[in-house]
């Protein structure tokens, strides 16, 4: 079997496994609300870098776009609280968003902004510097997971659609133990530049919330962590 059937088949086998254990909820509202520690890799690519083959055989017609106002009601389905943020960030001069629509349904997003970018939950600032942009937010719906659809996105998105608009070089942050957007960044040619670590106490209203440059022990700790639960996860 593909690796990617096989992540399709893992995938939907914890989704028939059904309800999380009460383990497994006491261990999620301990992080949501108590205690949170994460660490974040930070990343960059050139946009003249070629796009790496593969990823066309999703199975569905994607159909791109630049979001506008008119796509609030894209947003719906899967971000219904969100879509005032969006509209208000859609008005701003510098961020915009791309989506991908399979049968009418918004099945990915990706959000990118020009110049330096607060991000409101690190409460770090991003810049990416003169003709680059910090690029957040990417996203697939979990029903088009592990199809290769953020592939295909992105092919488009650094092959095209960032050089027309003036973009370089984008900059992005991601989890340590995240495995599939640590591969999708590795394929893409994504070179390491720096870490975070992100702290939350006392769940979203905490009193502390930092960010700042991890130790390379602690690097090494996560990455070891994230290539025993897959180990074709780290390239
Ligand atoms: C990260 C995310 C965007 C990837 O989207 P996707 O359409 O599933 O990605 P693709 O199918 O194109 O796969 C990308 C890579 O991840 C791997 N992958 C995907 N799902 C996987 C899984 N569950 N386990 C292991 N690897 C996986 C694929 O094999 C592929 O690796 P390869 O290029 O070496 O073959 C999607 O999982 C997602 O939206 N996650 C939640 C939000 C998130 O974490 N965003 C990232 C913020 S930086």
């Amino acid at each position: 079997m593909s690796e990617r059937k096989e992540a399709t088949a893992k995938s939907a086998a914890s989704g028939a496994a059904g309800v999380p254990s009460f383990a497994e909820r006491v261990r999620r509202a301990w992080r949501r609300r108590v205690w949170f520690h994460e660490l974040l890799c930070l990343a960059q690519r050139e946009c003249a870098l070629p796009v790496p083959p593969g990823g066309e055989e999703i199975g569905a017609t994607l159909v791109m776009r630049r979001a506008t106002a008119a796509d609030a009601t894209v947003w719906q389905e899967s971000w219904a609280a969100k879509v005032p943020w969006y509209l208000e960030r859609l008005k701003s001069e510098t961020e915009f968003c791309w989506l991908g629509l399979v049968d009418g349904r918004l099945a990915v997003h990706c959000w990118y902004n020009r110049g330096p970018y607060r991000d409101p939950v690190l409460k770090h600032t991003f810049d990416p510097g003169p003709r680059g942009a910090y690029f957040g937010e990417g996203w697939v719906h979990p029903d088009f997971r592990a199809g290769g659809l953020a592939t295909a996105f992105n092919r488009r998105i650094y092959a095209e659609i960032l050089p027309a608009e003036g973009i370089d070089h984008v900059l992005c942050y991601y989890a340590a133990d995240n495995i599939p957007s640590v591969k999708l960044q590795a394929r893409f040619g994504f070179v390491e530049t720096g870490w975070l670590h992100h702290w939350r106490i006392l769940g979203r209203h905490c009193f502390a919330r930092a960010a700042m440059p991890a130790g390379r022990e602690q690097v090494a700790k996560v990455a070891a962590r994230s290539r025993a639960k897959d180990p074709q996860g780290i390239r």
